[in-house]
């Protein structure tokens, strides 16, 4: 179900649901990339003369109002990317949210203060939720979901008030769900992935899930030294999840059995502690010193990657190849970026997801056109290519 679906909404209460946890430096927004990708359904709504009324969430509140995760900065900048003022509520179903739906004239924007201020939101236990969904309910006569980066969430703001109120996907979250399932269903080959970040215990269900859809595993990040230490190579100071070793073993050998490449780092580049301004040198894979730590994947990895993209058809990335916040270990995440842009303009699809490799992309002033799909979602792209159902989008299924 999709907005169109929902007729005409001239003069109808619409309730939108997007995803604006952006990240914030105090009450300065350092990344809008969610805020702006929000806006075609926003901008569509209001010029079909909705009173259009917004829900999101922002980090992790403990379920009351706190103002560290106040929704102020948002209504701010989402007013001046729409022009127009977007009144903040200062609750989320009580009596400024009553007034704030009640003022709203064809075509304006409210926004709903922090859904996550409400504990209902994330229960665990459904009537719990359905009670908040039905408060909500309330509130309009139609439900659009747009926060793609939420719909891998049974909340209720994403999934039980789409159960109440005549419901449809919104235009993110229909661009998202067909660009990522080009990667999902049937991707062009050779399909190459390219997995960083931290923590292997993250991507456990895409691993397993890329061991029998990808052509290419290209790990870098964090992770990687889980990797390396599985087949049997020393990884100094370097992060290392050795409760995961023997899981990669596991996957070492299936990747083989399934004919799937894995491509892992030749070289390294290792710091002795971790800061911006480390003494730091480049050192083989297969033997970094003690007390040496992995930031980065060294030059040859960054050229062996690029090549091991050059002639892929369909493109993943999730997670930065090393710390690329400081100059001296983003290389390789922008040797991969570069890599991903080339192959892209000779025609390959290229996805990428999760929210540090998209804030990598723009950080580092990446042209985000170079790219087919850079995705908002973090961990619901990766469940996406996961291959996992998402209760978000399920709800919305005709
Ligand atoms: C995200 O940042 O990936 C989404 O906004 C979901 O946030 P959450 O992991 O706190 O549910």
């Amino acid at each position: 179900k999709t907005i169109d679906t929902l007729g005409d909404l001239r003069g109808k209460r619409v309730l939108v649901r997007s995803d604006f946890n952006v990240p914030l430096d105090g009450t300065t927004i350092t990344d809008d990339g969610r805020i702006r990708a929000a806006l075609p359904t926003l901008q569509r709504l209001s010029d079909a003369g909705a009173r259009v009324v917004v829900m999101a969430h922002l980090g992790r509140p403990k379920g009351s109002p706190d103002a560290k995760y106040s929704l102020a900065p948002v209504a701010a900048r989402l007013g001046e990317l729409l022009g127009q003022d977007v009144r903040l509520a200062s609750d989320l179903v009580g009596p400024s949210a009553r007034a704030a739906v009640e003022g709203l004239a064809d075509g304006q924007v409210a926004l709903l203060e922090n859904v996550r201020f409400d504990a209902r939101e994330t229960s665990k236990v459904d009537a719990e939720r359905a009670e908040l969904a039905a408060e909500l309910a309330r509130l309009a006569d139609a439900f659009v979901s747009d926060g793609f980066g939420v719909v891998h969430r049974k909340q209720a703001s994403v999934y039980d008030v789409a159960q109440i109120l005549p419901a449809g996907a919104g235009d993110l979250v229909l661009k998202e769900v067909e660009s990522l399932s080009r990667a999902t269903t049937d991707p062009q080959r050779p399909y190459a992935v390219v997995l960083g970040g931290s923590k292997v215990s993250d991507k456990l269900g895409v691993i397993a899930n890329l061991l029998t859809k990808a052509d290419r595993l290209l790990i870098g990040g964090g992770m990687v030294f889980t990797f390396l230490a599985a087949k049997g190579h020393s990884v100094g100071a370097s992060l290392l999840e050795a409760d995961q070793v023997d899981t990669v073993k596991g996957y070492l050998a299936q990747a083989e059995a399934n004919g799937v490449e894995i491509v892992l780092p030749t070289d390294i580049v290792a710091a002795d502690s971790f800061a911006a301004d480390a003494p730091h040198t480049t050192v083989a894979a297969d033997a970094i010193p003690d007390g040496k730590m992995g930031l980065d994947i060294g030059p040859d990895s960054a050229r062996l990657f690029a090549a091991k993209l050059a002639d892929a058809r369909t493109i993943a990335w999730n997670g930065p190849m090393g710390v690329f916040e400081f100059d001296a270990f983003a290389g390789g995440t922008c040797a991969v970026a570069q890599g991903i842009i080339e192959a892209t303009s000779a025609g390959a699809f290229s996805i990428v997801g999760g929210g540090d490799s998209a804030a990598a992309v723009r950080i580092l002033g990446f042209d985000e056109e170079g790219f087919s799909h850079i995705s908002t979602g973090g961990g619901a792209s990766l469940e996406l290519l996961e291959g996992k159902e998402l209760p978000g989008l399920t709800v919305l299924a005709d």
